[in-house]
């Protein structure tokens, strides 16, 4: 097999690979017609509760483009069916019944989520038996504080001020909610690992709207809990922080085996904050696929370019894939990475020997 099938989960250790792997947020999706198809078929909470259905959307994007891994298709509130809570997707999440006092964040009473979610784990053993050692599969979960916002609050359309309320005005309310969060999260990946998963993502898409202090309390503490959960069943753990900036250092600190970024920070700073024991993945952003496959191309290994050299980089965008996206721009993303690896691998074959 030429293809290094393990590139990916090589990149998150920090280990030599022989070009660097590309993976995109929110890979299987509507931007794909052969998913919006599916979708004409079944809503979106039946297509992530059946383990068939959920296999087939996770394998769409693979079987169009030469993707370095898998990522389970679900969404991050599903396994709140563990704590009993309602949700309904329109497309974005709704809670049926916000959390908003320490009553009902007391009542909280979390299932195991091999008995509240068991089909996410079926799902996962489909998939490996499927996928068969070519792709690597990543299973994930929500952090803590981002999936707070969504029971606090309720939806996400008009941002997260209640969340942010309970923070300063009942901060014991909302730590409570938050432990139990990650107890909850750390048994839901434990599930997804067990079943195969071979990497895990932990999304903190909300994690910006913290300043520093807030997020050393109220985000860093449950993330680091749930990556020392994990740890000892030796997957590598990725760790997204969407629209942090302000927050790198702090959030290289929770421990992950990598620090997945958005696109506001160039990379090259990034690598210079955080150091080099962990490893990157972004950061191109989503709109950059708007533009025709030149300046695609262009964008994608001015990034590249930034890290090039370091160990540990995962090529992805620095948020999910966008809805409209053609899917020309993809290919052309995807044509892009593997250009610059060979480019460098030629140039380093060109170099003169001077010894
Ligand atoms: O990446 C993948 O391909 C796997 C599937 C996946 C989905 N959601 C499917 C989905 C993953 C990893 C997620 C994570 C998720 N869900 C996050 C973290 C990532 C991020 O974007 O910050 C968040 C915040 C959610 C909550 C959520 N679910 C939102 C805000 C929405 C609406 C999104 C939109 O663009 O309208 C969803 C719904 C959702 N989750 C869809 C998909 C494919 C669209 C639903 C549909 O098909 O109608």
């Amino acid at each position: 097999m030429s293809e290094m099938a393990d590139r990916f989960l090589r990149a998150c250790r920090r280990e030599p690979v022989d070009r660097t792997p590309i993976w995109i947020m929110r890979q299987a999706g509507r931007y794909l017609p052969e998913y919006r198809a599916l979708r004409q078929r079944v809503d979106f909470l039946t297509l992530c509760r059946t383990p068939e259905l959920a296999a087939e959307a996770t394998l769409q994007p693979l079987r169009r483009f030469p993707l370095d891994a898998a990522i389970l298709f679900s969404d991050i509130l599903l396994p709140l069916q563990a704590l009993g809570v309602e949700m309904a997707f329109t497309p974005g999440p709704t809670i049926a019944e916000p959390l908003r006092t320490r009553a009902q964040i007391d009542a909280l009473a979390p299932r195991p989520a091999g008995e509240a979610v068991p089909f996410v784990a079926e799902a996962v053993r489909l998939l490996r038996r499927e996928l068969d050692g070519r792709t690597p599969l990543i299973g994930f979960c929500g952090a803590p504080f981002t999936l707070a916002c969504y029971l606090v609050q309720g939806r996400g359309k008009e941002g997260f001020g209640v969340a942010k309320t309970m923070l300063y005005r009942e901060p014991a309310t909302l730590e409570h909610l938050l432990s139990t969060l990650a107890l909850a999260m750390t048994d839901y990946l434990t599930l997804q690992i067990r079943a195969g998963a071979q990497a895990v993502q932990i999304f903190d898409s909300w994690a910006g709207i913290l300043g520093l202090e807030e997020y050393r309390r109220f985000a860093l503490p449950y993330v680091k809990a749930i990556v020392d959960g994990v740890r000892p069943l030796g997957v590598p753990v990725i760790y997204f922080v969407n629209d942090g900036p302000h927050l790198h250092e702090a959030a290289a600190s929770a421990g992950a085996d990598v620090l997945g970024v958005c696109w506001r920070a160039p990379l090259d700073d990034v690598a210079r904050r955080v150091g080099p024991r962990v490893a990157l993945q972004g950061n191109l952003d989503p709109h950059v696929l708007f533009a025709d496959p030149v300046e695609v191309a262009q964008q994608a290994a001015a990034v590249l370019a930034r890290v090039a050299g370091r160990p540990g980089h995962i090529m992805n965008l620095g948020h999910g894939i966008l809805p409209e996206t053609p899917i020309a721009s993809v290919e052309a993303l995807i044509a892009a990475v593997h250009d610059f690896d060979g480019r460098r691998a030629a140039a380093a074959a060109l170099t003169p020997c001077t010894t």
